[in-house]
């Protein structure tokens, strides 16, 4: 496996196996690997002949209050399991290669979208993700870059900015959210919980699998499912919901009734980390 910390040399390793006819997958993280992470290489290493991790804390999807200085870090740990997982090429480059001084990079307009929920709660962070992203493209070529559903408004505006450049020849592939046990999905940032937090995080969870049962047995209003998250959410001591909503998959914009594809998706803080889920809502049994 390649380790690799600059621009240049990640374009010329990538550039050299697309000459000789090979696929390039991409898998973009901000590391502290998780087997959240390891679905996405894995669906990439039995796709794709050649497999990029790029590991990079970008700091421009962080807002000033947020935990840019104290998000988890683990390289030599990332590094071994990507290895293990037959990774190629590991990318793990300094802000400076990621934005040069004086250089005018792409900027994708996450458009309105990028102005609700998440960028509603994390204002700039959507324009930040689209511009690292656009440029792990440009320097990577990939065929098809991975993106978990766990982060699914994000993956929406990623599949609408290759949309709107087909030029490069990108196709985005969503894998499925991987929880522990009690339904909770991994994340990061659920190393930051105390053991009651954790507890209770799996209300989440709890929340969208209520509403995907009442959407299953034929619940067709979408403010019923979302007051029955919120229910369940606020009944726990140590969350607070930040958002609880139904949204058009086609769209990501507020579903009313749900008559199209829609996920329910929420937000809730705790002490000590905001979290995030969702669950497509299923048609009912007829
Ligand atoms: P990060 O949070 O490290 O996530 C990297 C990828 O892993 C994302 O596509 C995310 O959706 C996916 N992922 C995270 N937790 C998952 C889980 N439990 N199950 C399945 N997939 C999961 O998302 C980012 O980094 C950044 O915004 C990035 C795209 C790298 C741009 O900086």
């Amino acid at each position: 496996m390649d380790l690799i910390r600059t621009a240049a040399d990640l374009r010329a390793a990538t550039e050299g196996w697309r000459t000789a006819g090979a696929s390039v997958g991409l898998v973009p993280t901000m590391g502290a690997l998780h087997a959240g992470h390891r679905s996405l290489i894995q669906r990439a290493r039995g796709e794709r002949d050649r497999v990029v991790v790029s590991i990079f804390v970008n700091p421009l999807q962080f807002g000033p209050e947020e935990d840019l200085e104290t998000y988890p870090r683990s390289e030599a740990a990332d590094l071994a399991a990507s290895e293990r997982e037959g990774v190629d090429l590991v990318w793990a480059p300094s802000v400076e290669e990621v934005y040069p001084p004086g250089v005018d990079l792409p900027a994708p307009d996450p458009g309105p979208v990028g102005k609700t929920f998440e960028g509603a709660a994390r204002p700039g962070h959507f324009e930040g993700v689209l511009k690292v992203v656009r440029r792990l493209f440009d320097l990577t070529g990939p065929s098809v870059a991975y993106f978990g559903d766990k982060d699914v408004q994000q993956r929406f505006l990623v599949r609408r900015m290759v949309a709107a450049e087909p030029g490069l020849g990108v196709t985005i592939v969503a894998c499925p959210t991987v929880r522990e046990g009690s339904g909770l999905a991994l994340s990061s940032r659920n190393a930051r919980l105390t053991p009651e937090e954790r507890q209770q995080a799996s209300c989440l969870f709890l929340a969208l699998t209520e509403a995907a049962e009442h959407a299953r047995a034929g619940e067709r209003d979408a403010q019923v499912l979302v007051a029955l998250m919120a229910r369940e959410i606020g009944a726990t001591t140590l969350a607070r919901l930040d958002y609880a909503a139904v949204v058009d998959e086609a769209t990501f914009t507020v579903a009313a009734t749900i008559d199209a594809p829609s996920r329910a998706i929420v937000a809730a803080r705790f002490p000590h980390a905001r979290l995030i889920d969702n669950l497509p809502l299923p048609a009912p049994i007829a």
